[in-house]
């Protein structure tokens, strides 16, 4: 579904992407992982048009989307979260889902707020949906709340159904998990098996292995912006140059055992 070939990021002197290449196959949970500063987001940044890259090759559902700007990315199927998601904080969790869709139906954001005492069928039926996802996703009781009292991972699990609101088919998710405690990770990657089943692709970055053993078929692993490994979770996991790569970190074992 997506295929990255050989791709080049250098920020300054700085190789970030290495020739890294990849697939993501339809219907898949895709895993990525690599030490701090290895890429990922990076190539995340890439495929989506945030950056442009230096070499490569990118398509989509067999189409190139080299050289596309995001928009155009966004509005081909592909939807992106963020390590570090941020939300309007004086809009309502409900707000923010709508805003969310508003970038899908090519609308700008304030459109739909404009439009707001004038609310049309369309309308109705993205707010039933944004309610569905947000019952769905157990956000449904904050639905009136400012963003702004959301707890870190509440946030997280609200970016992830404002994903959704895009109706897109591959989502490229930034460490979900990260930051959250073990029993909104439990529900997080229930949640992803769950999209997963009703038909979206992802590709997710993550750091703890419990999640990528838990809901991916297929990993990548990078390090210092190069491929150096991929296969079943399990098979990465004891590959030596993926040990040798997180070696003095721990991070990949450990992280959540401190969280
Ligand atoms: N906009 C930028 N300008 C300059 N350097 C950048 C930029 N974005 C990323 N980098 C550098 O590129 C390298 C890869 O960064 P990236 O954020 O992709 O890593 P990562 O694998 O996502 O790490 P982490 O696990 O910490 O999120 C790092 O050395 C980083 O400092
Ligand atoms: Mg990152």
């Amino acid at each position: 579904m997506l295929e990255i070939r050989e791709v080049d990021k250098n920020f300054g002197g700085l190789q970030a992407l290495d020739k890294v290449s990849m697939e993501v196959r339809e219907g898949s949970i895709t895993g990525l992982i690599g030490p701090n500063g290895s890429g990922k987001t990076t190539l995340f940044n890439v495929a989506t048009g945030v950056y442009s890259k230096d070499g490569g090759s990118i398509s989509f559902r067999g189409e190139s989307i080299d050289g596309l700007p995001l928009h155009q990315i966004a509005r081909r199927g592909i939807t992106r979260t963020f390590q570090i998601p941020r939300v309007p904080k004086r809009m309502t969790v409900i707000e923010n889902m709508l805003v969310a869709a508003g970038r899908q139906i090519g609308e700008k954001p304030i459109d739909v707020f404009l439009r707001w005492n004038k609310i049309t069928e369309e309308d109705r039926a993205l707010i039933r949906r944004a309610e569905e996802l947000l019952e769905m996703v157990d956000l449904l009781h904050l639905a009136e709340e400012p963003a702004g009292n959301l707890t870190g991972a509440q946030i997280k699990i609200l970016s992830l159904a404002q994903a959704l609101m895009t109706n897109n088919d591959l989502l490229l998710l930034d460490e979900p998990t990260a930051g959250v405690d073990l029993d909104m990770s439990q529900r997080m990657m229930e949640l992803m098996v769950d999209i997963n089943k009703k038909g979206k692709t992802i590709l997710v970055v993550e750091h703890d292995m419990r999640v990528i053993s838990g809901v991916c078929e297929y990993v990548y692993v990078l390090d210092a912006g190069r491929n150096i490994a991929e296969g079943k979770p399990v098979e990465v996991q004891n590959d030596p140059r993926v040990i040798e790569a997180y070696l003095g970190t721990e991070e990949i074992k450990e992280e959540k055992a401190t969280n």
